[in-house]
Parts: C-alpha cells; structure tokens; sequence
C-alpha cells in the first residue's frame, strides 16, 4: 500500500504498522506533555494530541484489584495527595483499589489549574488517544495476558505497541498475541548479547536510551530489521545528531517542540 506522506503527519487513523512504515521521523509525545501538564494525565495526553505527534507514549501499573492503572512511579507520592488521602507516605499503586485511587488528586501537585484531575485508566486513555494518533504503552507491572484482553476488547491491536524494559514481558506478550506491535526497551551498549536476545523476540522496536546510541548501533539494530526509538530526547541539538545517525523515533517530552527542531539545521 502506498502512503500519502504529505498529509501522512495529520492522518489520525494510520495503523501501527503504517506508522512504522512512514519515511519520517517519528514524534512520540513522552507522558503527555509534561511541561505543560501533569504527566500522565487524559489533560496532558490531549494537550500533546493538539500537536499532532505520531503516538503518545504512557505508562501503566495495576491497581491492587486489577485494574491496568496510568502512573509512572510504583508509589503514589509523587504525582498525586496520596499522602493528605491516605494518611502515610510511600503508598504503592498495587495496594489500592481502582475506586480508592479515583479519590486521589493527580493534577493540583504540577499546577492548581489541574485540580481535579484523575489518575487514568488505561481504557480511558486509549478511548482518548486512540482515536488521534498512535498509543505506546509502556508496562511498569501486571502480567501480559491482563494486558492482551484489556486491547482485544478495546479492539485496539493495531492502533498500539506495547512496550517494557523486561524482556520476558514482551516475549509473553509476542507470544499471546503475535500481530500485536512491541518494543524492548533498553539502555547501555546494544552488544552482541542484547542483540541475539532482540533477534530471538523479534520486536518492531527499539527504545533505546538517548546517552547510549550511536550510528553503530542503529545500524545493527536495523540489520536486524529492527527501528530504533531514543529516548528522553529533549535538547533540539541530540535529536537532530540522532535522526542524522538513522533514528526512527524520538520519544520527548517537547512533542510541540520536536518537529521544528528537525526542520532546523
Ligand atoms: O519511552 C521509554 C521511557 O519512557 C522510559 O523511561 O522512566 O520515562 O518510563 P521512563
Ligand atoms: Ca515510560
């Protein structure tokens, strides 16, 4: 199938797969928009949809009954008043229900205009950005088949990539669903062992850490048929240095910035 790559930029409704295929660089909107709201939130995910990146990127835990839960941190402190709520510091997402985590406020601690705002769901995240652009999952924790029946009833295997820093996750993940896009994602030198390990999994992707990829490893990973995402790529000067040496997506925190930094020379 061919692509119209002029208007590719603004088509909400390309498949992963057409995505990964585009002859550009890819814009990942890291948590959102999280200089410009809190991380992880539906305010902040719709504050980076009006830049139109080509995904947007979040990650998700379990609630302590199950529910695939939007947060970064394994505890509660940091981007809610878990502490004021529940009376105690360090309190992990996995020993609250989903009905006590929707009590806590996840906005009033970035800004007091976020008042109010909800720790998401990872259903409702997809009901809002799936529509819009491309959705990378990352799994922080829970087990994969809670995660392949959460999208297939979503009906959204190919509208995301599910991504994870442990392996095993995303081989369990290949396994249950093998249609569905993954990425591995990693950091440190891509040596002869990791690169083995990506051949054996097979994943679309790459997310590698920004410090830790040169030309050399790009090119590895893509003789492995392999794209290569970077992240956290938010300096103008690194972004453009990575997509020189070949890289396929920047994973930022800047998704209304990244675009004209390309553009720049
Ligand atoms: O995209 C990968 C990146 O998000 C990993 O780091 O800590 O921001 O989840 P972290
Ligand atoms: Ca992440």
């Amino acid at each position: 199938m061919s692509i119209d790559t002029a208007n590719a930029a603004h088509a909400p409704l390309l498949s992963v797969d057409e995505l990964l295929r585009l002859p550009k660089t890819l814009v990942i909107a890291h948590r959102g928009l999280p200089e410009a709201a809190p991380e992880n939130s539906l305010p902040g995910f719709a504050a980076a949809l009006d830049h139109k990146p080509d995904f947007v990127e979040l990650d998700y835990r379990h609630s302590s009954d199950g529910v695939l839960t939007v947060i970064h941190d394994e505890k509660l402190d940091r981007t809610t008043n878990s502490r004021t709520r529940f009376g105690q510091d360090g309190t992990p997402i996995g020993r609250k229900t989903a009905a006590e985590l929707r009590e806590l406020d996840a906005g009033t601690w970035f800004s007091p205009k976020f008042a109010g705002t909800r720790l998401p769901t990872l259903s409702e995240a997809i009901d809002l950005v799936c529509p819009k652009a491309g959705l990378m999952i990352e799994r922080k924790d829970g087990d994969a088949a809670a995660l392949v029946k959460l999208l297939n009833e979503k009906k959204v295997l190919d509208r995301v990539i599910v991504q994870a820093f442990d392996w095993s996750f995303i081989a369990e993940v290949r396994k249950l669903e093998p249609n569905l896009p993954t990425g591995l994602l990693g950091e440190r030198e891509l040596d002869a062992e990791k690169l083995a390990k990506i051949r054996e999994i097979a994943p679309r992707v790459i997310g590698w850490n920004q410090r830790d990829l040169d030309a050399a490893g790009i090119r590895a990973a893509h003789e492995l048929g392999v794209k290569v995402w970077s992240w956290t790529v938010n300096e103008p000067a690194r972004a453009r240095e990575l997509v020189a040496a070949g890289l396929d997506g920047l994973i930022t925190n800047r998704a209304d910035a990244a675009r004209a930094w390309l553009a720049e020379k």
